[in-house]
């Protein structure tokens, strides 16, 4: 397919990668310029603005920092002389047989339902000129709902991914798919190529941000806790190598905790995922369940744990710096 991909962070020359290496034609776009060199070199072009790298693509990847980020790119989509142009038919791509529930197409060797339907591809307003927007970025479950409603033609979908930008590479990553089953369908071998496994979690774009916002708040406090027992037992003398080791081995700490004990124990943050991501990310589950009434306390503890970690220089640093927090009281 064609595929534009706006957003040359870590996920998004990742994700620009991936595809390339998967036979996809690519184009990039980043809002600095001079960060795209990598993919480039691997054969993507360059575009020289969001609208520009709309135009004549089948899919739009947006991998971009935070809420603002993708409403002011999504803005700039349809900017004009450069986009697809004014769509009046709104293309929900909803199809009412199918809710949400595990992707039957996820299990190894098979994918998601691409064959002619209401979203096939073949109706009015779809084809060359346009293209469905997908969001890969973590955001808001509300930001993701109100992205559909500015997206060219309403064609827009909710992509968060789980994994890291390796895990991305790798063909490894998991998708959370959200959105109209019909355009999310209509992206099909985009999702076949990037994915290990894919959700599709229903017609509500929010619901696909939530279960990405609630398994990332079970990442950063996790990586936070494990911070604090590392730090207890460095404190009490313990024999590292030993305490690595058990780590590794106890059922308690999770299987997507033990890629940082290493950076954890000796300090080495240059990681892959920013602790400014990570406290946006506990915020946000945190808004989400506050919007409900129900106070998340720890959360906003976590939250604040990372929060404290960037105002401390480890804002680009990857999650596990939140160790550094305690190095620094001990002296
Ligand atoms: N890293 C991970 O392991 C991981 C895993 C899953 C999901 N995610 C999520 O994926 C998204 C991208 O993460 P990342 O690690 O790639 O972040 P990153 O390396 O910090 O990259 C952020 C990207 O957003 C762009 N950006 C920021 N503000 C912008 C604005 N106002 N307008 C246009 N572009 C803007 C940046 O452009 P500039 O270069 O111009 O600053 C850069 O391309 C985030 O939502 C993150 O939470 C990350």
């Amino acid at each position: 397919m064609r595929v534009s991909v706006l957003g040359m962070g870590s996920m998004g020359r990742a994700v620009a990668l991936r595809l390339l290496g998967r036979g996809h034609a690519v184009r990039v776009w980043n809002r600095t310029p001079g960060k795209a060199s990598e993919v480039i070199d691997a054969g993507a072009a360059e575009a020289s603005s969001p609208a520009e790298a709309t135009r004549d693509a089948d899919a739009v990847l947006m991998s971009l920092a935070d809420d603002r980020a993708v409403r002011e790119v999504m803005a700039r989509l349809a900017e004009p002389g450069t986009g697809p142009g004014p769509d009046p038919s709104p293309d929900p791509g909803t199809d009412p047989a199918t809710g949400p529930g595990p992707d039957p197409g996820t299990e190894p060797g098979s994918g998601p339902a691409t064959g002619p339907g209401p979203d096939s591809g073949t109706e009015p307003g779809s084809g060359p000129g346009a293209p469905v927007v997908a969001d890969m970025s973590t955001v808001s479950p509300d930001t993701s709902r109100a992205l559909a409603g500015l997206a060219p033609g309403g064609r827009f979908v909710a992509a968060p991914i789980i994994g890291g930008p390796q895990a991305v590479v790798d063909g490894q990553a998991t998708g959370l798919l959200g959105g109209g089953r019909g355009l999310v369908d209509r992206l099909g071998p985009v999702w076949q190529d990037l994915f290990a496994v894919q959700w599709y979690c229903g017609d509500d774009l929010g619901s696909a941000l939530t279960y990405k916002l609630l398994n990332n708040y079970l990442l950063m406090s996790g990586v936070a806790v494990v911070a604090e027992a590392v730090a207890a037992g460095q404190a009490a003398g313990l024999d590292e190598a030993m305490l690595g080791d058990l780590l590794l081995r106890w059922p308690t700490v999770a299987p997507a905790l033990h890629n940082r004990l290493d950076d954890i124990l000796h300090g080495d943050h240059r990681g892959w995922f920013a602790t400014r991501l990570g406290a946006k990310d506990v915020r946000l589950i945190a808004e989400v369940a506050e919007s409900k009434g129900l106070r998340l306390p720890i959360a906003r503890l976590v939250e604040q744990r990372y929060e404290e970690a960037a105002g401390r220089g480890w804002s680009d640093s990857d999650i596990t710096a939140v160790v550094e927090l305690l190095r620094e009281r001990r002296g």
